[in-house]
């Protein structure tokens, strides 16, 4: 379904948005990568040579830098079928330990201002799919790790919403939440993985591929891996009180 298509991967030097690339090139779909780390990005680039890969290095977390990036892709005459909001992070840190706003910038302001910029283009040609990387963790508040938290719920609840808002505009947005992923992230965001924890890790290719293949099929919303369906299913019904304390103990507690 992607093949001849381009698609704009945030976060494209690591992990699940490193994993897709490698997905969508596989199937013959052009990339535009963007993250801090160009080296990286270059060294990606270069093994994906059966097709078109521009590099873009922007630090999201610059209010400034959506509209840098959408600009540079207009310059170099590129369409972007296919927007993947992927880049961001988290840590666990109490809220009054460290300053918390620069992850509400890369998880919630530069996915807005991205897809704001892109979907543009994508409504005038009545065709585009965008999919934005949530988390399991925007299901339920974790507290010691609330921000991080709250800013995949708002992702979540932002491309819950635009599925349908975009949708007679001939758009696809999925919202992709991943568990627990063996990535870089989990080395940013814990200082020290907790053993339970470590067994429920997905491997970054499935998460991608399940993200992949919901924004093909046109799915609002994936969770991917049995595990941590289960778990989204259980926190509805579970009273939100009791919920939020055992986040808090298992996914929040610092070491
Ligand atoms: N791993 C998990 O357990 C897990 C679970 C649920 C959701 N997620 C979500 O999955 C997404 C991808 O994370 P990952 O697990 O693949 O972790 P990762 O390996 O650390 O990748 C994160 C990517 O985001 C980019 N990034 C971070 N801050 C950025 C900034 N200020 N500007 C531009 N790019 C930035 C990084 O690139 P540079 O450092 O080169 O800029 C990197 O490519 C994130 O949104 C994360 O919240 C992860």
């Amino acid at each position: 379904m992607f093949s001849g298509k381009t698609a704009l991967i945030t976060g494209a030097s690591s992990g699940i948005g490193e994993q897709m690339a490698r997905q969508l090139a596989a199937v013959g779909c052009n990339l535009i990568l963007v993250a801090r780390r160009r080296d990286r990005l270059n060294a990606l680039a270069g093994e994906l040579v059966s097709v078109t890969v521009d590099v873009i290095t922007a630090d999201l977390a610059d209010p400034e830098a959506p509209e840098a990036v959408f600009a540079q892709t207009q310059a170099a005459g590129r369409q972007v079928d296919i927007l993947i909001n992927n880049a961001g992070f988290g840590f666990q840190k109490p809220l009054l330990a460290v300053d918390q706003l620069g992850m509400v910038d890369v998880n919630v302001r530069s996915l807005l201002a991205m897809t704001q910029l892109f979907a543009v283009p994508m409504v005038q040609r009545g065709q585009g799919w965008v999919l934005n990387v949530s988390s399991v963790s925007a299901w339920f508040p974790i507290p010691g790790m609330a921000t991080y938290a709250a800013s995949k719920a708002c992702v979540l609840h932002l491309s819950r919403a635009l599925h349908e808002e975009l949708k007679p505009a001939g758009i696809v947005v999925t919202a992709l939440c991943p568990g627990g992923t063996r990535t870089e992230f989990s080395s940013i965001a814990r200082d020290r993985m907790d053993p339970d924890l470590e067994k429920a890790m997905m491997p970054a290719d499935v998460v991608a591929a399940a993200g992949l293949k919901a924004l093909a099929k046109g799915k609002a919303v994936e969770v991917p891996g049995a595990l941590y369906r289960i778990m989204v299913a259980l926190v509805r019904v579970l009273p939100a009180s009791w919920v939020t304390r055992l986040a808090g103990k298992v996914m929040g507690r610092h070491h």
